[in-house]
């Protein structure tokens, strides 16, 4: 299961994604924001990390104005390894090397095709392990030492 969230600034590709995403077959759990009132992107953020980092989802997809805020918030959760992207060589890169386990877009920087590009990109890849697995362990440690 794939949850996806977004704030205001991401609203409209969160609905393109989703239809993306149920034409490929995903089951998507939507954290919302559910119209286009100004919300803050942490609130939603932490949903969606909270809800791959607890095993409930498998993996998730954020979006905010850039992506920004919504890879600074998800990456405070235990365990996430959020990956902003803005072309397909990185969507490719963040599953492969980085095991993303959190996709984020910016709404107000792609179009709906490109994003969708992108989202596929990552689902497609697989993680290499081997020496990238050692990175991530190192990562792992670093959470340990300041994540309490
Ligand atoms: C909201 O206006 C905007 O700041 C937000 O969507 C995001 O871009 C933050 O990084």
């Amino acid at each position: 299961m794939i949850v996806i969230g977004s704030d205001h600034g991401g609203l409209n590709l969160k609905s393109a994604l989703k239809s993306y995403l149920a034409r490929r077959g995903f089951e998507v759990n939507d954290a919302g924001t559910n119209n286009s009132d100004s919300v803050d992107y942490p609130d939603f953020g932490l949903k969606v990390a909270e809800t791959v980092s607890s095993g409930t989802a498998d993996k998730g997809i954020l979006i905010c104005g850039t992506g920004i805020g919504m890879s600074i918030a998800a990456n405070k959760v235990s365990g996430i390894r959020a990956a902003l992207v803005t072309d397909v060589f990185m969507a490719r890169m963040a599953k492969e090397h980085n095991n993303a386990n959190i996709l984020v877009l910016g709404g107000r920087v792609l179009d709906e095709q490109k994003a969708c590009d992108l989202v596929g990109a990552w689902l497609d890849a697989t993680f290499e392990g081997g020496r990238h697995q050692n990175r991530l362990d190192k990562i792992s440690e670093i959470e340990k030492k300041y994540c309490k």
